[in-house]
């Protein structure tokens, strides 16, 4: 519990949502984009607003667009939920860094999360946070890679096969210790795709918990799909849940 937010947690959640979404296609940035009727950035935030010790919950926006998200974002977050809206920078890490910078005292844990991984579930953002307080200074969700691997030369020929069970696909919400994640963004040096990634340049360990399967990152259209029918599954299971809570 915080002195801001009695009734919520100890968990701030950085949400990088500045990215142009190059590769779903033309049209609006890929975090304003709809899914189901809500924007992408409307389904994250209702999510973590969902996850019981997330108390913080700050946005890097599309240039120029922050105060347009804070309006759009004000029907989804919860009673004592801290929202809070930046503009974002030119790379996603630093869209993290501008995000960062804006959690107020009192969040001992950090969690950052895409926007685009808008069907993360509120158990994962849990589970993230869990293992950090349980004493890992840096915590990633990962799940099995199922294909092959093989690394390729510069002819397009195959080099090697990869031994696949030593390999994890990783996702977010990656969950850090305060401290630990502004140490590593103070020490970047070039652009990394995960945060993860800076902390084990500084020397940290970083430990997995399972991830999930609707964590999965909307990058291409035909990634919108699979979202669409993950959704509906996942709208489909909750009235399954409460006719059979009535019977
Ligand atoms: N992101 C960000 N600021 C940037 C670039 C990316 O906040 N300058 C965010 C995206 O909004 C997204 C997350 O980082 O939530 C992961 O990035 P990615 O999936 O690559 O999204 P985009 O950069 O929007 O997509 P693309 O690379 O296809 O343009
Ligand atoms: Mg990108």
């Amino acid at each position: 519990m915080t002195a801001q937010h009695p009734m919520r947690g100890d968990v701030a959640v950085l949400v990088p949502a500045a990215g142009l979404g190059t590769r779903l296609g033309p049209g609006a940035p890929k975090a304003l984009r709809e899914l189901g009727g809500v924007s992408l950035l409307s389904h994250t935030v209702r999510r973590l607003g969902s996850a019981g010790p997330v108390g913080c919950v700050v946005v890097a926006a599309p240039v120029g667009q922050a105060d347009a998200v804070r309006a759009a974002l004000v029907a989804d977050v919860p009673a004592g939920l801290d929202l809070r809206v930046v503009e974002g920078g030119e790379t996603r890490q630093d869209s993290v860094a501008c995000a960062l910078a804006a959690v107020p005292p009192g969040y001992p844990i950090i969690l950052v999360h895409d926007a685009a991984r808008a069907l993360a579930p509120p158990d994962l953002v849990e589970r993230v946070a869990a293992a950090v307080r349980d004493g890992h200074d840096a915590v990633i969700p990962v799940l099995p890679v199922v294909d092959t691997i093989k690394r390729v030369d510069e002819s397009g020929h195959v080099s090697a096969t990869i031994d696949r069970s030593t390999l994890r696909a990783v996702q977010t919400p990656q969950g850090f210790r305060r401290e630990v994640l502004e140490a590593a963004h103070r020490s970047a040096e070039d652009s990394l795709t995960d945060d993860a990634g800076l902390v084990e340049r500084i020397g940290v360990r970083v430990f997995c918990v399972p991830g999930a399967e609707a964590a999965m990152k909307i990058t291409r259209p035909a990634d919108l799909a699979t979202a669409e029918r993950l959704l509906r599954a996942s709208s489909s299971d909750a009235c399954g849940a409460e006719s059979g809570s009535n019977a």
